[in-house]
């Protein structure tokens, strides 16, 4: 039997790596305790996608585990072993913001979560492919020393820099820089994923995720920039852009495109890679250029407000440099743009209530 287990099945990445793998795989095995509605309150909820999931996708069985727990963990894995032929693990406290709130909370499910996953995964399934989601928060603020240059509508990288044309690659340094508390605890978690490729030898990948989005996020003010940019815009309800005069930049992927980066590598895998994976020049979008998406979208001018405060250590711009993958996976390629992603999220908002 051939068993992908998916953590944060029921989160953005997580429910779209279910739908993308129950055809590829003869069990799908969900965790996820729906700590989404702990962290960012009931509006986050993620429980509507597991019911759907669920509902929809015969071969999926869910399990409320929490990641922290690693002997209800070491239950999965010692009940499936060597039939577990893909990991991905996405669950996590995944806002930069939040974790100053609580560091322990965010260190012990980014970090220690991770390390319960790896190591279930050497005693049980060692011969399994390890897929971990970390962040570009992970390089903290260092490319905000980049040389920027202010632009009618965006921040952007001088012409003459090497960034320029496609982005900042994998070489950039993730050491002495601000990271945040999360971005800590996800530098934790991303070394320990490659550690356990070089010195273990398991076919382990870090994918260093821009912004993630796509139509099954549950979109809320400290996570989820595009998903929540277009609920505030449906709803009316006033959005706060913070700092950099509205003018950083983000670059977008969404997720069924990172989930195919996924089975890319789980068909020609590696031992401990660290890939950039965004939106890259392909799809990325300032805040006022997103802002103006949505009014088109939606017809209605957006009700928000500006505050001068920019949120501590947050990248002015971020641009993911993809091509290390596309040289590994020639096959690769990009799907969707910043219009098709607004546009999905839009009609999939319009038809449910989180
Ligand atoms: N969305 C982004 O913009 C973005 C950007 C870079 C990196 N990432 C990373 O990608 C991954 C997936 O992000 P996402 O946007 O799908 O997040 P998400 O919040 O939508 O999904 C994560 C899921 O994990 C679950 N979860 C959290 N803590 C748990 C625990 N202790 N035990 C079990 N389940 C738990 C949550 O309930 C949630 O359903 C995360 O690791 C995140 O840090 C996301």
């Amino acid at each position: 039997m051939n068993i992908c287990v998916i953590t944060g099945s029921s989160g953005l990445i997580g429910s779209e790596s279910v739908a993308f793998f129950s055809s590829k795989f003869d069990k799908i095995i969900g965790i996820d305790n729906n700590m989404r509605a702990v962290f960012f309150g009931q509006d986050a909820s993620t429980e509507w996608n597991t019911k759907r999931l669920v509902e929809t996708t015969s071969n999926f069985e869910h399990h409320s585990i929490d990641i922290r727990n690693m002997s209800e963990l070491e239950k999965v894995f010692a009940t499936y072993n060597k039939d577990i032929k893909l990991v991905i693990h996405t669950a996590a406290q995944p806002s930069h913001d939040w974790a100053a709130r609580e560091p322990i909370t965010d260190f012990t499910v980014n970090a220690n979560g991770t390390l319960n996953l790896l190591e279930a995964t050497r005693l049980h399934s060692p011969e399994a492919t390890f897929i971990f989601t970390s962040t570009n928060k992970v390089y903290g603020d260092t490319p905000n020393f980049l040389p920027l240059v202010e632009l009618e509508k965006r921040w952007e990288i001088d012409p003459e820099h090497h960034y320029y044309k496609e982005g900042i690659d994998e070489k950039m340094s993730i050491d002495q820089t601000k990271h945040s508390l999360f971005g800590a605890s996800k530098v934790a978690a991303d070394v320990l994923v490659q550690e356990y490729g070089k010195y273990f030898e398991m076919k382990t990948a870090v994918f260093r995720g821009g912004c993630l989005t796509g139509p099954n996020h549950s979109g809320t003010q400290l996570h989820g920039f595009l998903s929540y940019l277009m609920k505030c815009a449906i709803t009316g309800d006033k959005y706060t852009v913070f700092g950099y005069r509205g003018k950083q930049v983000r670059d977008n992927i969404h997720s069924w495109d990172l989930v195919n980066m996924f089975w890319h590598f789980y068909q020609n895998p590696r031992k401990g890679e660290v890939y950039n994976a965004g939106g890259g020049r392909h799809s990325n979008c300032s805040m006022m250029e997103a802002i103006e998406e949505c009014e088109k979208i939606t017809g209605k001018k957006m009700n928000y407000e500006y505050s001068e405060n920019n949120r501590i250590g947050d990248h002015i711009w971020w641009i993911s440099d993809v091509s290390k993958f596309k040289e590994h996976y020639p096959a690769w390629t990009m799907k969707y743009g910043i219009h098709d992603i607004l546009s999905q999220i839009h009609n999939n908002m319009s038809q449910r209530q989180h």
